[in-house]
């Protein structure tokens, strides 16, 4: 069913790829994707310029008004205070600092805990993996007592890049009932309106903060800074790369609907789902699309062009239809005329890949690894293997 669902929508990918526009259809498979390079009064984009200056900024508030919610950028103060700083981390292989972010607004405080690894012996300032961790905090265990392919810091620190983590809940309990206590009591207005920031932007407004930090880590490259996001960290980190062009590269792990994954490909997740298991994670407008998906005036190919030029990642998991991997392979591909605009090359295939077979251009990457959705190691070393080739990142 699987492999059957995936020719059809990859030939359909082709047809749509030659002729450059979307036929309407009720079919599942060929229904019409929003065009990213179609104004919103019909006007053709046809330039880098206008692309980012125009193009862009309205994409942008599209997805703040109908999918995450505003993400609001004033805050009063911004303290960083360091924490620990162990020199002799890992067997002396590297640093171990953790930070804490401190953000006030109108008299209110919310604290962001970073624990971040730096190679002793790579070139400074370094690169850094940052991982948005919706897991427990034992995974991005600063004594490395416990250690987890989720975030596996040893490795990532032998290929010479630093590792970062911070815990949602810092910002937004992943929660119905208390997601709304941490930076949320910060900007109550947003939970009064329809397009206000939920859960996934909470965790995106987090990401954001840590990159104010790296910003004056002497020790941190902050313009190679890759953002890493699993499943709903995976769509948070999506909403973030779209958003804040510091970010050099955004991957994105097994992320699905409301991520990666073409919310117009109707396979695993749909927003109804989403809406109704997770009310508390995107904007109460997005609701609206439950039963009316084609009402939705974007879809999240164009998420991905938001990243564009700078680097992009997006990794499926075979066994993990849930998220929908050939919704999300084809999201890229939709992405790609965004990318060029900028000369940048499309991937090297135009059918979805096979399992463990990682594809690449400068600017966009792509694997399917065998198993369950997950992160792990074999994504770690493929995101690596990545950063190591891209234009924007090595
Ligand atoms: C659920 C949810 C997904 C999400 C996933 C996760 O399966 O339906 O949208 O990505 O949890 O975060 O692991």
């Amino acid at each position: 069913m699987f492999r059957e669902t995936y020719r059809i929508w990859t030939l359909a990918g082709l047809i749509f790829f030659n002729i450059s526009s979307y036929a309407q259809s009720d079919n599942a498979i060929t229904m019409a994707l929003p065009d990213p390079l179609t104004n919103n009064s019909g006007k053709k984009i046809n330039d880098s310029k206008d692309w980012m200056r125009n193009r862009r900024t309205e994409l942008l508030t599209l997805f703040e008004d109908n999918v995450y919610g505003q993400l609001p950028k004033d805050f009063d103060s911004i303290r960083f205070r360091q924490k620990t700083d162990i020199k002799m981390a890992m067997s002396g292989k590297a640093i171990l600092k953790e930070i804490g972010i401190d953000v006030y607004r109108n008299k209110l405080l919310v604290t962001i805990s970073v624990t971040l690894f730096i190679p002793s012996n790579a070139q400074k300032p370094s690169p850094v993996f940052l991982l948005i961790n919706h897991r427990g905090r034992d995974v991005t265990d600063p004594t490395r007592i416990v250690k987890s392919d989720f975030w596996p810091a040893e490795e990532v620190i032998a290929k010479g890049y630093a590792i970062a983590a911070f815990n949602v809940s810092d910002v937004a309990n992943d929660n119905k009932d208390s997601c709304n206590l941490g930076v949320l009591r910060l900007y109550p207005e947003q939970l009064k309106m329809p397009n206000g920031m939920k859960a996934i932007g909470a965790w995106a407004w987090g990401a954001m903060r840590v990159m104010d930090y790296f910003e004056k880590d002497k020790d941190i490259n902050a313009s190679k800074v890759a953002l890493v996001g699993h499943s709903r960290g995976g769509k948070a980190a999506l909403w973030t790369g779209a958003q804040d062009k510091r970010f050099a590269l955004t991957i994105s792990s097994c992320s699905g609907e409301g991520g990666a994954a073409l919310s117009r490909h109707l396979v695993g997740e749909t927003i109804k789902d989403l809406n109704t298991n997770f009310p508390y994670w995107f904007c109460d407008n997005y609701k609206q699309f439950n039963s009316n998906i084609n009402a939705l005036p974007v879809d999240h190919h164009e998420l991905i062009a938001l990243i564009a030029p700078r680097a992009v990642y997006v990794a499926s998991a075979s066994d993990d239809q849930w998220a929908d991997p050939v919704g999300e392979f084809f999201s890229l591909k939709y992405a790609e005329p965004v990318f060029k605009l900028f000369g940048l090359n499309p991937l090297p295939v135009t059918e979805q890949p096979g399992i463990n077979s990682p594809v690449k251009s400068a600017s966009m990457g792509y694997h399917m690894r065998e198993g369950v959705h997950n992160l792990m190691l074999y994504d770690w070393e493929m995101y690596m293997d990545f950063a190591a080739s891209t234009s924007v990142f090595k």
